[in-house]
């Protein structure tokens, strides 16, 4: 070691991926660059485009708007600015914005990939539709058909809504509310049999933050043993993280983002809890080389984000200042907290005794489990007749498996109507758990269906 040059020894220590191909599907293999899209990227702005077969402005109805801010605030958006939000643009998203998003992701992640010196794996951030398109491009980039992905036992169902007709499926982990068990990660992976499974998994899709459904957040400590797993197997860890921002805890858990020496991490961001849903925005980080892959795809399908979405968010945000939008976003995660423990209230009002949750770490669910309820969906059903909507667990499971879950939203129900969603709840979830289901249908059901409940179990 002495002999050593420091070039040398940092090399040793240097696990950066060189090459992504190993990780392509065989369709993301076969994307190349559009030749008329080449010509987009390419030039410089002060070129004379014959090359592109843009509408003319000049023609286009909408040519000035002013959207007044929350704050009083005004955004206008007219000539060169409206021009281009009116336009066709880069598919990897508007440059300055995307410098700007590089900017945050330094201060929010410290990524140790983000460097300038264009290896494969150095960070990049493209913007794309949300983190719904950023799991569609992401696992039509990586996975054939028969490949396995691996998931958290219950996860963001739309993911199985992408994998299935890619002829793929998700092979569940067993977790616990610090996350993801890392010695069920390695056993699946030690033991699999590439005869009668398949292809080892490469992709690991997670959703570590205030998780959609069951609202636990990923310690610190387990991202670091999965990381050490994914390392040793080399599996890409897609990181779906549109809660991070919404976490309660002030302190935030580092992502894994934060952890990637490798460059093994694809982390999918939106602006749809925080700024809009509507504008369809959100951006990915990850391997330079990989995400070039994704904007081959976005030049086929989408062409890129919206630019009138990308114009009104970035000057929103770019007038907050980076600052200003985590101020926001803490704000925004002020609201959610408060409606959070108004929930937790209700259920401890009203489920005490009949069913488990703990209080949510961020986001916008209440993961409760009902008590001697084998199938939660025979009680949303009847929660549904009485008014009340909820989700099934069974949803949140890859082989849809009778679940004892439900998941409740409480991010947009009124504060008046939370207390009643929660009384109609338990009246429902009574009916299914003691044979007194008649008297409910009557006006004074909840009146009568409480007596009884109450002289056979107590008050809850
Ligand atoms: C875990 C998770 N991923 C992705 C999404 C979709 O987000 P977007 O609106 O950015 O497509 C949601 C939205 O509910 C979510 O909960």
């Amino acid at each position: 070691m002495a002999d050593m040059n420091i070039n040398e020894v940092n090399s040793l220590h240097d696990t950066r991926i060189s090459d992504y191909n190993i990780f392509l599907s065989t369709i993301s293999k076969r994307r190349t660059t559009p030749a008329l899209r080449a010509s987009y990227d390419m030039m410089s702005k002060d070129a004379i485009f014959l090359s592109r077969g843009n509408p003319n402005p000049e023609t286009f109805p909408i040519i000035e708007s002013t959207l007044t801010l929350r704050d009083g605030g005004k955004l206008h958006l007219a000539g060169i600015t409206m021009e281009a939000a009116m336009q066709y643009g880069s598919s990897a998203g508007d440059p300055e914005f995307r410098k700007w998003l590089i900017k945050l992701q330094r201060q929010l992640h410290n990524p140790p990939t983000l460097d300038d010196s264009r290896r494969p794996s150095s960070l990049d951030v493209i913007i794309n539709t949300g983190c719904s398109e950023g799991i569609f491009k992401v696992m039509t980039a990586t996975l054939n058909s028969g490949d396995a992905v691996l998931t958290e036992e219950y996860t963001f169902p739309l993911l199985f809504s992408t994998i299935v007709p890619l002829g793929a499926r998700a092979v569940a982990v067993v977790s616990d509310d610090q996350g993801m068990i890392p010695s069920m990660l390695e056993k699946i992976l030690s033991t699999w049999n590439e005869k009668t499974n398949g292809k080892r998994p490469q992709v690991l899709y997670c959703v570590t933050s205030a998780s959609n459904p069951t609202a636990i957040t990923w310690s610190l400590a387990r991202k670091r043993e999965i990381y050490k797993i994914a390392h040793m197997y080399n599996i890409l860890i897609v990181e779906d993280d549109p809660y991070y921002m919404l976490q309660f805890n002030t302190t935030k858990v580092p992502t894994f983002l934060s952890l990637d020496v490798d460059g093994r991490v694809v982390r999918l961001d939106s602006f749809s809890k925080v700024i809009s849903a509507g504008a369809r925005l959100g951006y990915i980080s990850g391997p330079r080389q990989f995400l070039h892959k994704i904007v081959q795809h976005m030049m086929c399908s989408v062409i890129s984000a919206s630019n009138l979405s990308q114009a009104v968010v970035f000057q929103t945000i770019q007038r907050m200042g980076h600052d200003g939008f985590i101020k926001h976003v803490e704000n925004v995660r002020d609201f959610y907290q408060r409606r959070a423990s108004m929930a937790n209230q209700m259920a401890e009002k009203h489920l005490k005794g009949l069913a488990e949750w703990v209080m949510p770490t961020g986001g916008m669910f209440l993961w409760i489990k009902l008590l001697n309820i084998k199938d939660s969906s025979k009680v949303t059903e009847k929660a549904a007749k009485h008014g009340a909507v909820f989700n099934a667990g069974f949803c949140f499971c890859f082989d849809q498996t009778l679940s004892s879950y439900i998941r409740a939203a409480y991010s947009i129900v009124a504060d008046d109507q939370m207390d009643k969603v929660h009384l109609h709840f338990l009246i429902t979830y009574i009916c299914a758990y003691n044979p007194i289901k008649v008297l409910v249908d009557s006006d004074d059901g909840y009146v009568s269906v409480m007596t009884s409940f109450c002289e056979q179990v107590g008050d809850p």
